[in-house]
């Protein structure tokens, strides 16, 4: 008998929520991405077909909802406390005496978890199924963050994940900690640099932000983990009850369940071993994908737990061990201010290097000049220095008593841009100086042609910033522009530069002309607009002209872009210099026009008269390649999918341009349906 849709839909779901399970809780992937996206669209397609079987707990529900106008208030079941911190081994035995006192006996088991720095969470499960997802708030009231939570890989939607045949009580709640992963960090940070965006301190702030955006969809772009702690059955299923006796088999059943479980974690005969524990990962939890902060020391038998129960604010049966992240002095040999592409002035602490967990320091940025005014740091002081989160190195405080007299002065915030000596304005709403000789400040300037050149951008190789800052000093370049009316002639005039070099250099400017339109859109250096809204804008528009001409109205409408980008791109292109910008470079010979590099052009009309619009990852074809494909075969692509679109391109992780299509009726293709279409049309 054939399969109906809604059994494969199940066993679909089931594949692909084991799969999810190897790949993001196990880091152990059975299959090959390609053969997951090939599982995972299928399913799409079926539950197009079949909207009446969509489920919340689907795994194609994972992709971000849309966005909430406040979070609801919520009461956890359980009060969740927070932890009494330790520190120092002293400490920590004073605490075991408390509790050897209230339990009357001296051996107790422990178990050690390292301590992640994330955002507490409650989770409920109602037969199975994630119902509610909460922050921890006051503790005993805390918000609705569940369409978060489930854009979460790792967080699973239905247990026991795996199939395993381990019993669920009919509500279940389960804790733990957010986080984002440094690695995500990082990245996440250099991103929005990218983009003139303020950046994160730390991956506390970073994933705490995330996590509760009233926009689900900025949440499942922020690449979010979840480890867990805790369960307590709220309502036991009296045919099989799940009594959990001690902590060591909670995190036992956690993991069956299918939950990430801290890799960090020890059973403890003794206070001996938890110190082992504790000294062990004081060093070694430097190499883990987390930020932790220290441990956390926990009675490990429940019954005992209770016995011990809570003072008003914590539980006596846990403590966090908190560790001393290593502090350095060192002394401040100058605070440069640095201006950033968009006129940002920074000021840096430069001082004399330091080596700090792990590395040698010697910049920390004091963020803003109110910043700055608050730690009072001047020349020639000593100061204590940290790297926040075991990564960014951060001043904490000047060390006062040896501050020579020297340093008699707090430092000024500019009056004039240090480079150029232009206007600087705070602008409203904003705590950033910024230098706003946009034009021709050289250090704005030589940014802007740093970014121009990068990979990201223009991607011209060999052109690199030593080279750009040669040019600018000689005053041969001061636009984007300039690069290309370069003579090989003007390279050797340069220092120590070769006929070899200087044609390589020059050759290599020249053949940028021809790159895809988003590369030249990110070039620009737009506010707001990093590669991925290049991406989008080069795929709508087509040409930088139309992008020049947008409306803010039809900017806003595009899915992916707010009202802020919508608004930076408006005023960049209002602005006279900008205008200047984009003439000189289509009278240069760029290419404004988004081509198909690489592929024959107009190979068909196939899709004369279609309009289509893409949402999500395709697994072999980037959104531009998606795009000149279509394009080549005579279709059009479009931004927002209304009535008169003719097929949505359908990828992973769609955004609500999906849901909008199946509420239309618009036809859903997935890249195999477009690839087929093509290789039946061209045969
Ligand atoms: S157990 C009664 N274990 O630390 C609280 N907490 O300062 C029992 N945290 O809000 C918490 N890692 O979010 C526990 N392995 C871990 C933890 C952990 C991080 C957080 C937790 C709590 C905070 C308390």
């Amino acid at each position: 008998m054939p399969q109906s849709a809604a059994e494969r839909i199940e066993q679909l779901r089931t594949l692909i929520n084991r799969h999810n399970y190897l790949y993001y809780v196990l880091d152990r992937p059975e299959i090959e991405d390609a053969e997951y996206d090939r599982l995972y669209r299928e399913l799409v397609k079926l539950e197009e077909a079949h909207p009446e079987l969509i489920t919340s707990d689907s795994p194609t529900q994972r992709v971000g909802d849309q966005p909430l106008r406040e979070f609801q208030t919520v009461q956890h079941p359980v009060r969740m406390y927070s932890l009494d911190n330790i520190f120092d081994e002293g400490e920590l035995v004073a605490w075991e005496k408390r509790i050897e006192r209230i339990l009357g006996t001296e051996t107790i088991e422990y178990v050690a978890e390292l301590k992640i720095d994330g955002l507490a969470v409650s989770l409920i499960y109602e037969n199975g199924h994630f119902v509610r997802g909460a922050t921890r708030g006051n503790g005993v009231m805390g918000e609705d963050i569940t369409k978060n939570l489930k854009t979460i890989r790792s967080i699973p939607l239905k247990i026991p994940v795996n199939g395993s045949q381990v019993a669920v009580p009919k509500r279940l709640e389960v804790r733990g900690e957010v986080f984002m992963p440094k690695e995500a960090f990082i990245r996440l940070n250099e991103e929005r640099a990218l983009r003139g965006e303020p950046e994160f301190a730390n991956p506390r702030n970073a994933g705490a932000g995330s996590v509760r955006q009233l926009d689900p969809r900025v949440t499942a772009s922020r690449r979010l983990d979840a480890i867990f702690y805790g369960a307590t059955v709220l309502e036991e299923d009296l045919a099989q009850p799940v009594r959990l006796k001690t902590h060591w088999e909670t995190l036992e059943y956690l993991a069956t369940l299918g939950f990430k479980i801290n890799p960090g974690r020890e059973y403890c005969k003794g206070l001996d071993e938890v110190m082992r524990f504790v000294r062990y990962w004081d060093s070694e939890r430097r190499n883990l994908d987390f930020a932790t902060d220290g441990a956390v020391i926990k009675v490990n038998s429940i019954a005992a737990q209770n016995e011990l129960g809570y003072t008003a604010k914590s539980p006596r049966w846990a403590a966090a061990y908190k560790y001393t992240p290593e502090v350095q002095e060192t002394r401040v040999l100058e605070i440069e201010f640095s201006v950033g592409r968009t006129g940002v002035i920074t000021p840096v602490a430069i001082m004399e290097p330091v080596f700090i967990s792990g590395s040698t320091v010697q910049r920390a940025t004091l963020h803003n000049f109110e910043e700055l005014a608050k730690k009072d740091v001047r020349v020639g002081d000593t100061v204590r220095v940290q790297k926040a989160a075991e990564i960014i190195p951060e001043v904490i405080e000047v060390v006062l008593e040896k501050r020579p007299p020297s340093a008699d002065k707090s430092v000024e915030p500019p009056t004039s841009c240090p480079v150029c000596q232009g206007e600087v304005r705070q602008l409203p709403g904003e705590v950033a100086l910024r230098c706003m000789n946009r034009h021709s400040c050289p250090a704005q300037v030589l940014k802007r042609l740093e970014h121009w050149v990068s990979k990201g951008a223009m991607d011209i190789d060999g052109v690199g910033p030593a080279l750009l800052e040669q040019l600018v000093n000689k005053g041969l370049v001061e636009s984007p522009a300039d690069l290309y009316r370069l003579t090989v002639a003007d390279f050797l005039s340069l220092e120590r530069m070769a006929q070899k070099s200087a044609e390589n250099a020059y050759n290599a400017i020249q053949s940028s002309k021809t790159r895809p339109l988003f590369r030249l859109i990110n070039a620009l250096g737009i506010r707001h607009v990093g590669q991925e809204t290049a991406i989008l804008l080069a795929s709508t528009f087509g040409h930088l002209d139309k992008l020049v001409e947008a409306p803010l109205e039809t900017l806003t409408n595009l899915e992916g872009i707010g009202a802020k980008v919508a608004e930076s791109i408006v005023t960049f292109f209002a602005d006279p210099g900008n205008q200047q910008l984009v003439a000189d470079l289509k009278a240069l010979g760029l290419q404004l026009e988004e081509t198909s590099e690489g592929r024959p052009a107009a190979s068909s009309n196939l899709f004369e008269g279609k309009t289509f619009v893409l949402t999500g990852t395709l697994p072999t074809l980037s959104r531009q390649e998606a795009s000149d494909l279509i394009r080549a075969h005579g279709g059009k692509i479009s931004g927002s999918v209304s009535k008169k679109t003719d097929f949505v391109l359908v990828g992973e992780e769609p955004g609500s341009k999906y849901v909008k299509a199946q509420q239309l009726g618009v036809k859903i293709l997935g890249e195999s349906d477009l690839l087929a279409m093509i290789s039946e049309a061209e045969q």
